[in-house]
């Protein structure tokens, strides 16, 4: 029987002996590697400026934060993602407004995002939902008719184009996740991408505890001030390390994820059980996170059996999201959300399978996944 994880970290000889090449050096934290890592990543994006991070949230958080969004305010967010888009908010003390999903990609319900803006909305946060992206020109007018900040968390967006530009740099700021099953990863780790100068800047100083001078600039130990608040929330050498080699081979990564993500799109489209998100078309280039597959509603209720053989059969299969997040026990308690809410995001977390096509696989696991597939539907 084969074994198929759902993701699973792909390290070379390379990544390892940079890891030592840091360990036998003086140099763990605040050194060249981040800073090479984040010039790295804006040659990769075509980003200007990159600030390098220990997780996707903490650049979601600091986003918030710097921005002074707090008590009273109120950030859009989707239903559908991980709790982390939705967490950042909370952490300032302002309020996440969820919005559903729409069912075509997944992504955030544009039409009824308008309707959710208020006098006190001050964000408007985006997931480009498994990498694909969002349609950013109709959110970046929303955002320029109300007055809004514009983030986008693309924590599954590594690869993603929208009309050519990469996620992330289509609003004010975008954070990546370095987490393992990740398009490419740091172990844990994350980065935050813009092109205001001033911005990156500021994030650069509240990762580190809002010291007013970089470790490099000071030529005498103990000569700094702090004249702001900061967090610390910076990506040490190790991570770094890891990260410029992963990056290098994000091309052949990504090649990989689109071969296996459109062999096994092709078969699945076939059977008439299951349905599938919309892919890559016209200005939306996907970064293939994973497929999801969605089943139809005679099934929906032998989900977690069909997971099963799946699994049994070495088929290693994940959930996205588990829950839509104001499902979440802390949301339901804090703001009274019932489970009726969000049918579009219910309809996925509840509904769907998530299908591994990460560079670990290839066509002939392919081949095999929708072999299982076809069997445990059909035998089901
Ligand atoms: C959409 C989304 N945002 C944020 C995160 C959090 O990323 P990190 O673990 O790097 O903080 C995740 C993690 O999977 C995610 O899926």
């Amino acid at each position: 029987m084969r074994t198929l994880p759902f993701g699973r970290p792909i390290i070379s000889e390379r990544e390892k002996q940079a890891v030592m090449e840091v360990l036998d050096g003086p140099v763990l934290v605040h050194g060249p590697r981040a800073n090479a890592f984040e010039n790295d990543f804006c040659t990769f994006t075509g980003a200007e400026y990159a600030v390098s991070l220990s997780s996707c949230t903490a650049g979601l958080h600091l986003f918030y934060f710097d921005l002074g969004i707090g008590k009273g305010d109120e950030v859009i967010v989707p239903a559908q993602t991980h709790n982390a888009t939705a967490h950042a908010v909370e952490f300032t003390s302002a309020k996440p407004v969820f919005v559903d999903a729409e069912m075509k990609t997944g992504n955030i319900d544009i039409d009824q995002l308008e309707t959710c803006i208020t006098e006190n909305t001050r964000a408007l946060s985006v997931v480009h939902f498994l990498g694909m992206p969002v349609d950013m020109d109709r959110i970046n007018a929303l955002a320029k008719k109300y007055d809004l900040f514009v983030l986008e968390d693309c924590a599954l967006a590594l690869g993603a184009y929208y009309k050519g530009t990469h996620a992330g740099l289509l609003g004010d700021a975008g954070c990546f996740s370095f987490y393992p099953v990740k398009h490419m990863t740091t172990a844990e780790g994350g980065m935050l991408i813009t092109t205001n100068k001033d911005l990156a800047g500021r994030i650069s100083r509240k990762k580190a505890f809002g010291v007013d001078k970089d470790h490099s600039k000071r030529k005498v130990p103990g000569t700094y001030d702090v004249d702001m608040l900061g967090y610390n929330y910076r990506m040490n050498e190790i991570q770094a390390a890891i990260g410029s080699i992963q990056l290098e081979r994000m091309p052949g990564f990504l090649e990989k994820r689109k071969k296996n993500y459109s062999y096994l799109e092709k078969e699945l489209s076939k059977i008439d059980e299951i349905k599938l998100f919309q892919s890559s078309y016209g200005d939306f280039k996907s970064s293939y996170y994973c497929l999801c597959v969605l089943l139809t509603p005679s099934l929906i209720n032998k989900r977690f059996e069909i997971i099963q053989m799946l699994n049994q059969k070495g088929v290693g299969t994940s959930v996205y999201y588990p829950r839509p997040v104001p499902h979440l026990t802390y949301y339901k308690d804090k703001y009274g959300y019932t489970d009726d809410s969000f049918p579009n995001a219910s309809a996925i977390s509840y509904g769907s399978i998530a299908l591994p096509v990460g560079p670990h696989l290839d066509i002939k696991d392919m081949k095999y996944i929708i072999e299982q597939i076809k069997e445990a539907i059909f035998s089901i």
